[in-house]
Formats: C-alpha cells, sequence, structure tokens
C-alpha cells in the first residue's frame, strides 16, 4: 500500500519531523534554532530568522540568488544544510551595510544601475564580496567569468559588471570579513 508521508500506518498524522538544536552566527549575533537536520541554511535564513534580503530562485543551486558569505567565502546557501555552519561566521546581505552607511558594493550598484527588480541584487552583492576576498578577478573578463554562477533575468549585467570592477579597482577587500584558511 502507498502510504502517504503525512500519515501513519495506523491511517493517523505521522509524528511531527525531529527538530534538533542549531546555534548559527549571523552578520555577528547568535541565534539559536529547533529545526531538522535537512533545513538549508537558506530556509533557516529565511523562514526562521526571517532575514529575507536572501532569496529564493531556483533552489537548486543554479541561478546565485541564495548567495551569502561564510567565514568570507561565498556559498549557495541553498545547497547547504544548516547545521553544517554551527561556529562559523555567517554574513548575509543584512550584515554588509545599512541604509545609512552603505557597503561600497551596494553604493557602487546604486552609482551603476546596476539592478531593476532587485532580487538577485543580494546574491550578485554578496558573491562580488567572496571574489573580492578571492583576490583573482582584476579585469572585467576575469570578473565576468567568477560572477557567472549569479544569474540575472533582468540582464542588468553591464550595471554590475561596472559596479563590482570600480569597487575592486579602489581595492576594497575583506570589508569587514575576514577569510579563514
Ligand atoms: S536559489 Fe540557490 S542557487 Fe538558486
Ligand atoms: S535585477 Fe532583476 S533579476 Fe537581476
Amino acid at each position: 500500500m502507498i502510504q502517504h508521508p503525512t500519515t501513519s500506518s495506523a491511517g493517523g498524522l505521522a509524528a511531527p519531523p525531529p527538530a534538533g538544536t542549531v546555534r548559527l552566527t549571523i552578520n555577528g549575533q547568535l541565534h539559536t534554532l529547533e529545526i531538522a537536520p535537512w533545513t538549508t541554511l537558506l530556509d533557516a535564513l529565511r523562514e526562521y530568522l526571517h532575514l529575507t534580503g536572501t532569496k529564493k530562485g531556483c533552489d537548486h543551486g543554479q541561478c546565485g540568488a541564495c548567495t551569502v558569505l561564510v567565514e568570507g567565502k561565498r556559498i549557495n546557501s541553498c545547497l547547504t544544510l544548516a547545521v553544517m555552519h554551527e561556529g562559523e561566521e555567517i554574513t548575509t546581505i543584512e550584515g554588509l551595510g545599512t541604509q545609512e552607511n552603505l557597503h561600497p558594493l551596494q553604493q557602487a550598484f546604486v552609482d551603476h544601475d546596476a539592478f531593476q527588480c532587485g532580487y538577485c541584487t543580494p546574491g550578485q552583492i554578496c558573491s562580488a564580496q567572496g571574489l573580492i576576498n578571492e583576490g583573482k578577478a582584476h579585469t572585467e573578463a576575469e570578473i565576468r567569468e567568477l560572477m557567472s554562477g549569479n544569474l540575472c533575468r533582468c540582464g542588468a549585467y553591464v550595471g554590475i559588471l561596472n559596479a563590482v570592477k570600480e569597487v575592486v579597482d579602489k581595492g576594497i577587500k575583506n570589508y569587514e570579513l575576514k577569510i579563514k584558511n
């Protein structure tokens, strides 16, 4: 007999999924969550902590909308479990700047009209900060290549490239972030 996953063999409702305690340090603040072990970092951020700046696009590692920084390195938060990041420094777009004090990349995105709908923008900016931390991209071609995991359905690529290039050229590195090797 085919059984619905939420229905027990006795026909009643199945027990809720087991939750475990996960401690995450996000934007310098420690959060304790009771979540199922298979909760992605993206869902932990958006659904449990209401940090909705990080966007869910494909949920399959293909668009980059969910990019955040872990120990200064960019990752797709839809492809990793929250529980895997206990004890690590997680930075989301909410931790990069404030309305009164924009992060240099945020200012550059405004200056270069580097967005239209803005859905991809938090991921683009977190990814660009990760790229700067890596220190590998210096030319336009290198920036294009190393930002290619971040899609923009509005096609704002020229502005995005110009914004990132400006910050790379100014040499603004490791803005309030440290990379652990
Ligand atoms: S939502 Fe994570 S890569 Fe698209
Ligand atoms: S600005 Fe709309 S998807 Fe990039």
